[in-house]
């Protein structure tokens, strides 16, 4: 209540600061509980950047701050020499913007969230921008996005539209950025940054996330590692074409631009319609990258990604085990696997639907939603009551924005598909794309989801594809607007999302586009969980699976055990563990002896799945830097926690250091405790079953990793009582 009254009149004294009542305020300042971002006006009129940094401890001294020449929002066509954020053609052919605060609000969406907005304004034309900034304080995350809109006679042409731009002024720009491609996803590199302009972007249409990663972390005078070092990481909330600038001036000051690629993509912004960019996600941090993820991992549960704080399934997969080739009589065979397993979950993939054009590939069938009958001549419905006897939930693969040219819908509706006129078309996995700005293709691939949720009820969880890019990109429903396609299908795309979640709020859909091409906040408001890679081998998800621990919390990274690669199922297990565990594997080819040792770690993976789901992440040893990954989760209380060790490569006689732990009350006691062993092995892990203080665990440390061949470990931290 005190609380409350405390940010009512905070929220009052900002209303006033921040210019409703005095015409042109000076300040105007963003805060969470660790974080500061300030606006000032100069006598030009103009709004400038005055600061980004750790939260000063009295207000009253932002008044003292400078005002740099770091112009908030830069347009184009007048005096700007550098990158811009906007850049407009207006009706009479005027090439230039020039942007003059008009006022700026500042009020409480909740007790958590502070809500900003700056309006500006060009002097001579009809036109506005509106800065918006969520700031969420205890999260230490500010969510901005920007809007645009104006009065003029005839439509607009809009060249350029970032969501954000941050400038930051530091003797070096040290950019972590992710890149890789299909099964190779989010690789990390590092590099100073230099003189000019550095782009990482999407040209792709869908599957932003195939090439390089909407994410980043930019360190200033050193690069930082886990727990030291100044940085902002930032994100991109969008699933299509992407861009992240990043110029270094005259001066060496950087400014951050992010927002939709302005690739091919030409707005004309129609008089008094307002362009909504999607959102920057970013924090800062002066302690290092731990804390930045620990940032993203709590605002992911509370507000990112579709009920982060409800449980998941672990679940069985077939695609793996079984590809295209299987029917009735193997999919419940696989019922009873998943049953034995422990797992929650079976999950049938592609292979299932399509009767003129079989789906025995994946050159034909794609877009004929219709159970084969060859293969499932008792329909879906059958599968989940049986699954249900069987006493796990049944759920499903789609790809609803594609289709095979060998296909009854291709035959069907020629004009629903994107390709270009007088041009043959391109394939990538034997497929198009839809042409989802058509509100009919809209209407279609809604109904995919309504028709299977409808006919067959019981359904319990969607697997959603898209296994391809956009080339030869033409819509025939956009007519003279193709340059709105890029922009658009995102568009569609988000709003068939809205209508699935008004009529299935929380139906489980993990995005999968053709391993991790889709996986961004902008996508995950809608879903629980994402696939992050094809590639499954373990030695490679390590390396995967700490690239997405940057900006995404465990629950929502699928890992699943599979056939790939040749390690001991163990290690595969181990590995599957840090994220959200599931299986993709035959169990009748295992031996008896790991099929028992399986259903012993999905018993185990649910005592500690809370820990790994909902509690802190603190990276202890980077693969980039060793040979092994060592990290932990630890819980709210710092009662429990869970570490995680994996060798990726030993050289000849090489011993490597102690761990030392972090995230726990040095002044309580904890047992160790290695789990998920082999029966009949014994522990090699030093302090194993002993008690040590939070304090002895994270100043001396623990061996970890004794001399041996390539392993892997799982070991909980106790609080004990007394
Ligand atoms: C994509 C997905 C896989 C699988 C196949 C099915 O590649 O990433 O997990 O679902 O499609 O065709």
């Amino acid at each position: 209540m005190m609380r409350k009254t405390v940010n009512i009149l905070i929220g009052l004294f900002l209303i006033v600061l921040s210019g409703s009542i005095w015409a042109a305020p000076s300040v105007i300042i963003i805060e969470t509980q660790n974080i500061g971002l300030v606006y000032k006006t100069k006598d030009n009129g103009r709004l400038y950047q005055s600061y980004l940094g750790q939260k000063f401890q009295n207000r009253e001294e932002y008044n003292r701050l400078p005002t740099e020449a770091s112009e908030a929002y830069i347009p184009s066509g007048t005096t700007n020499l550098f990158e811009p954020a906007i850049q407009m053609l207006h009706n009479d052919g005027n090439p230039s913007l020039d942007l003059i605060f008009t006022k700026s609000e500042t009020t409480s969406v909740d007790e958590n969230i502070t809500s900003t907005t700056i309006w500006l304004k060009d002097p001579v034309y009809p036109v506005e921008v509106a800065l918006h900034f969520w700031a969420y304080r205890n999260e230490d995350i500010i969510k901005t996005w920007t809007e645009i809109t104006h009065h003029e006679k005839n439509p607009v042409l809009l060249s350029r539209f970032a969501s954000s731009v941050i400038h930051v002024s530091s003797t070096q720009y040290w950019l972590s950025q992710f890149h890789g491609d299909w099964a190779s996803e989010v690789r990390m590199e590092e590099n100073k940054l230099t003189s000019g302009i550095k782009v990482i972007d999407s040209k792709l249409g869908t599957r932003e996330n195939m090439y390089q990663t909407p994410m980043f972390f930019l360190s200033c005078d050193k690069l930082s590692d886990e727990v030291s070092g100044e940085l902002i990481a930032g994100t991109l909330a969008w699933s299509g074409n992407f861009q992240l600038l990043f110029e270094v001036d005259k001066n060496n000051s950087l400014r951050i631009i992010s927002g939709m690629n302005p690739f091919a993509s030409e707005y004309k912004l129609k008089p008094d319609e307002k362009l909504i960019t999607p959102e920057f996600i970013f924090t800062y941090s002066n302690n290092g990258r731990g804390d930045v993820s620990r940032n993203f991992h709590r605002w992911a549960r509370n507000y990112g990604i579709l009920d982060g704080t409800q449980p998941r399934m672990t679940l069985l997969n077939n695609w793996e085990a079984t590809g295209f080739n299987f029917d009735e009589k193997k999919l419940t065979s696989m019922f009873a696997d998943a049953a034995n397993l422990g797992v929650d979950l079976f999950l049938l993939d592609d292979g299932w639907f399509a009767n003129k054009y079989q789906r025995n590939d994946d050159e034909s069938g794609l877009g004929d939603w219709q159970e084969n009958k060859e293969k499932l001549p008792s329909g879906l419905g059958y599968l989940v009551k049986e699954a249900k006897k069987q006493g796990v939930k049944f759920g499903i693969w789609i790809e609803p924005e594609m289709v095979n040219p060998k296909s009854e819908l291709y035959e069907k509706h020629p004009d629903w598909i994107l390709k270009l006129p007088n041009r043959d078309e391109t394939y990538f996995r034997h497929q198009l794309v839809l042409d989802l700005t058509n509100p009919e293709v809209q209407d279609f691939v809604f109904g995919i989801v309504d028709g299977i949720m409808i006919k067959n009820s019981g359904v319990a969880y969607i697997k959603w594809d898209c296994n391809r890019m956009i080339t030869s990109g033409y819509s025939p429903y956009l007519g003279d607007n193709q340059s709105h396609l890029y922009i658009n299908y995102v568009r569609a795309f988000y709003s068939v999302m809205e209508r699935i979640r008004q009529k299935y709020p929380h139906l489980p859909i993990m995005l999968c586009s053709g391993g991790g091409g889709r996986t961004d906040y902008g996508a995950l408001k809608y879903f629980t969980e994402f696939w992050p890679s094809d590639n499954t081998d373990p030695l490679e998800r390590i390396y995967i699976q700490w690239g997405y621990s940057y900006f995404f919390p465990a629950f929502a990274v699928c890992s699943h055990v599979t056939s790939w690669g040749d390690q001991y199922l163990k290690y595969k297990i181990d590995v599957a563990m840090m994220g959200k565990m599931g299986f993709d594997i035959d169990l009748d080819k295992l031996t008896e002896r790991d099929r028992n040792f399986a259903v012993d770690a999905v018993r185990q993976y649910d005592q500690i799945k809370d820990v790994i789901w909902s509690g802190d992440l603190y990276r202890l040893v980077s693969p980039y830097h060793e040979n092994r990954a060592v990290l932990m989760y630890v819980d709210d209380q710092k009662s429990n926690a869970v570490v995680f060790s994996y060798t990726t490569y030993r050289r000849y006689k090489e011993e490597f250091p102690r761990v030392r732990l972090q995230g726990l009350s040095p002044e309580k006691a904890y047992r160790v405790d290695e789990i998920d062993l082999y029966p009949g092995t014994q522990s090699k892990l030093e302090g194993n079953g002993q008690v040590f203080s939070g304090d002895y665990l994270m100043q001396k440390g623990l061996r970890i990793d004794p001399k041996g061949a390539m392993n892997s470990k799982v070991f909980t931290l106790t609080q004990i009582n007394n």
